[in-house]
């Protein structure tokens, strides 16, 4: 049995590619690992708050001297934590915004980034603290052109940003499983939904011989 911690963060609720690719990827798993669990946070139905100034005190204050406004002003971020490091697995489901992720998913991070908890700093280089743990993350993008060397592939500030994000962390097994030219005309669209659900039966499908082996 494994935790699965899904995060939604498209700010659309009907017609959300992003949505509508996580559910398949969430329904294709549970039927060959029906035991395993899910939490669900929901990013656009609850979005969090922005990290304030007493936050990042509180995120830089040694534990044995945090105050009750720091501890306050922290509680979030150690839920949030305690909830990403209860998963086993991490399945993000991402929009493009404007080249990037939406401001609802950067607050997240804002949130679970932090030293000594989820990563630490020795004085020479980082460590990331969440070994041990694996990724999916299922991008729509509106146009086409980001994927495979594309004509737009530098505009991905997408992936490369979470791949960057998520190794930092820890979390070195990453699988990214986007559709792109979601606001193109119903047969692109058609089709690029067919490659993402291939990518979906192939991840699916590389996980439950992972733990079969
Ligand atoms: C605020 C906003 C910004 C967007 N910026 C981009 C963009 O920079 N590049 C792009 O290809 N599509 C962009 N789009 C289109 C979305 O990526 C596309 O509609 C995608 O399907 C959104 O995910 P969703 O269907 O899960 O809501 C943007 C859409 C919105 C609402």
């Amino acid at each position: 049995m494994s935790r699965i911690l899904r995060i939604d963060t498209s700010s659309r609720t009907d017609g959300s590619f992003s949505r509508d690719l996580t559910d398949a990827f969430m329904e294709k798993w549970l039927q060959r690992r029906p035991n395993d669990q899910v939490v669900v946070r929901d990013l656009a139905a609850a979005p969090l708050p922005h990290i304030a100034d007493v936050t990042i005190k509180g995120y830089y204050t040694p534990a044995d001297q945090m105050d009750a406004s720091l501890r306050a002003a922290t509680a979030l971020s150690d839920l949030l934590i305690h909830e990403l490091r209860a998963a086993d697995i991490l399945v993000l489901s991402v929009p493009m915004y404007n080249f990037s992720i939406p401001s609802a998913l950067k607050a997240w991070i804002d949130q679970i980034v932090r030293i000594g908890h989820t990563f630490s700093y020795d004085g020479k280089g980082f460590n990331g603290l969440l070994p041990g743990k694996r990724a999916y993350v299922l991008i729509a993008y509106g146009a086409g052109g980001y994927l495979d060397g594309g004509p737009f592939a530098g505009a991905d500030f997408v992936q490369p940003y979470l791949k960057f994000l998520l190794n930092f962390l820890g979390i070195a097994d990453v699988t990214f499983i986007p559709i792109e030219a979601t606001t193109a005309d119903p047969a692109t669209i058609a089709a690029n939904a067919r490659k993402a659900r291939a990518l979906i039966d192939a991840a699916v499908a590389a996980a439950s011989l992972r733990a079969a082996a």
